[in-house]
């Protein structure tokens, strides 16, 4: 295959044009290549790609263009747009640019796994801040994972830029066992259940976080323990565990029977169950439960090697071994990782598990290790 005009490029494409994709586009947009500062990193952005279209650019983007896109939401007005065609994308790039040093990024929540595997298979490499391929079946887990760090790296999927993943990688690579892992990886809940509120009116706390942004459209996406149990099952899956998505039961922070409501209907109701306490009701036992705890709660997972890869996704008392994440407030992230070398002393790393820009950061900065 042909290299491209400049074939001593780093060629990236980036799929995903939304907060965090924008986010990159701008930290790329600051890197690539620039002929004038001799020595800068020969980076191009070949192809960006959204759920409407791809466009290209053989030579790379400028960063005017990316800032363009950032700014003002098109891709279709770039040269070259046309249709995404899903997996396909590997070998439309393949031809368009004509080189096989890619890097595909995915910054969509979108089931991209086949696009993942596709990319790998013909030899290029992968960075990627959605989980959903990382949490598609232990088969997939495996492929994925044999092609190592240099070709597929995933850091940005738990707990944002924290370095999570390259931690218990290095851990595990050096000849450590992981014995277990608390943490707290969601920073919807954080916020919500460390809100000032000793009446625990937790329909109140739900929507002050959303009017705040720290909730998903629809806030049962968080209150589901969803998300937090596809970070689990990669926390697991880097520990040694067997464990599908399916085999998780996270505790969801709302009744069964909500599920199917509209996000307005479903608020009114969490609202009202703020004021009209009904013995026996799911809510109300949440709140007794909130009230009569003596230390605060937090949405924890937890998992213990030792007991067969034990693994829970939900409520528990910051109290014991979890006592480190009583003084957890906001969205801010903690993984306390026990190991056979850090066991008396376990590993702490905390901060921002969310929020575009640092998401970006993290993801740029696997792109750079992959790069280098
Ligand atoms: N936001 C954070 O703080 C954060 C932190 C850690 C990890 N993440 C992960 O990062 C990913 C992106 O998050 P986000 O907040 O940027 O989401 P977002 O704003 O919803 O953006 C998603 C982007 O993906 C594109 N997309 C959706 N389906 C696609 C498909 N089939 N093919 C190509 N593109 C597709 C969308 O295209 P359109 O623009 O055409 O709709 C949109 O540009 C998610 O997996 C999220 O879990 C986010």
């Amino acid at each position: 295959m042909m290299g491209n005009k400049f074939s001593d490029l780093h060629n990236i494409v980036v799929i995903g044009t939304g907060n965090v994709g924008k986010a990159l586009l701008k930290q790329l947009a600051g890197l690539v290549r620039c002929p004038a500062r001799p020595g800068h990193l020969a980076l191009a952005v070949v192809a960006i790609a959204n759920e409407n279209g791809i466009a290209f650019s053989e030579y790379g983007f400028t960063s005017r263009q990316m800032e363009g896109i950032v700014l003002d939401d098109r891709i279709e007005r770039l040269k070259g747009f046309s249709q995404f065609q899903g997996c396909g994308i590997v070998s439309q790039v393949r031809r368009r640019i004509g080189t096989d040093s890619l890097t595909f990024v995915d910054v969509t929540a979108a089931d991209l796994t086949d696009l993942h595997l596709e990319a790998l298979r013909r030899g290029h490499a992968v960075v990627t801040a959605n989980k959903k391929p990382v949490t598609a079946s232990m088969d997939v887990w495996r492929e994925l994972m044999s092609y190592g760090p240099r070709r597929y790296r995933f850091e940005c999927t738990c707990g944002a830029a924290l370095p999570v993943i390259r931690i218990l990688q290095d851990c595990i690579a050096t000849g450590d066992r992981i014995l277990g892992i608390s943490a707290m990886v969601s920073g919807s809940l954080g916020q919500i259940l460390s809100y000032e509120d000793e009446s625990y009116h937790f329909g109140r706390r739900v929507s002050l976080a959303c009017e705040a942004g720290y909730t998903e459209p629809d806030p049962r996406d968080d209150l589901s323990g969803k998300d937090v149990a596809r970070k689990a099952v990669i926390l697991a899956r880097l520990a040694g565990a067997t464990v599908e998505l399916s085999d998780i039961k996270p505790e969801s922070l709302f009744p069964p029977e909500w599920a199917d409501c509209g996000v307005d209907e479903f608020m009114e109701r969490l609202l009202d169950s703020d004021d009209n306490v009904v013995p026996g009701e799911f809510m109300t036992e949440l709140r007794c439960r909130m009230v009569e705890a003596i230390a605060p709660y937090r949405y924890l997972v937890t998992l213990d090697c030792e007991r067969n890869h034990w693994l829970e996704v939900g409520l528990k008392q910051a109290i014991g071994s979890q006592a480190p994440f009583a003084d957890l407030h906001g969205p801010r992230n903690l993984f306390v990782i026990r190991t056979e070398r850090n066991d008396t002393h376990p590993i702490v790393i905390g901060g921002a598990g969310a929020g575009p820009v640092v998401t970006a950061g993290g993801v740029l900065a696997d792109i750079l290790e992959i790069v280098h």
